[in-house]
């Protein structure tokens, strides 16, 4: 058993909350604190399309709102016939929060089954970050 898979249990869970009426593309996302809570999230859709936020996005920001900021993981599920992986944005907000830890970031592809598990520094290398601000 892959060692994130209560993690991403949880994602493929929330996903079914996702408010996505618009591209019909429902994604969830779980988010594991270094203290082992995990928060989620789905991604929600709006008629003015520019207010959408990510799944990826509204898991931190629940965790964020409960006192949490360092995030060892983020499990994300969808379900694409491609590879796919969080959005330029979502990186960066998760760049924000993995400082000293370097997110793993764990893509479950619900369309056959793939797990992939990238961390987010490969993802996002050279991100910007609080240390450019001193
Ligand atoms: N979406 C996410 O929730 N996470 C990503 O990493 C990429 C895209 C959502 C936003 C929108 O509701 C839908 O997927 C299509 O872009």
């Amino acid at each position: 058993m892959n060692r994130y898979q209560n993690l991403i249990d949880k994602a493929i869970e929330v996903r079914n909350k996702a408010y996505a009426p618009y591209s019909k593309f429902k994604v969830g996302a779980a988010v594991l604190c270094q203290d082992g809570s995990v928060f989620t999230g789905c991604n929600v859709e709006n008629a003015s399309f520019g207010l959408t936020c990510c799944a990826e996005r509204i898991a931190i920001f629940n965790a964020v709102a409960a006192g949490q900021k360092n995030f060892t993981a983020v499990a994300i599920a969808l379900e694409s016939q491609q590879l796919c992986s969080p959005c330029g944005a979502c990186r960066q907000v998760m760049a924000e929060f993995g400082v000293d830890t370097d997110l793993d970031v764990i893509i479950c592809n619900l369309e056959n089954g793939s797990i992939d598990i990238t961390k987010l520094s490969d993802l996002l290398p050279q991100a910007f970050g609080s240390i450019c601000l001193k």
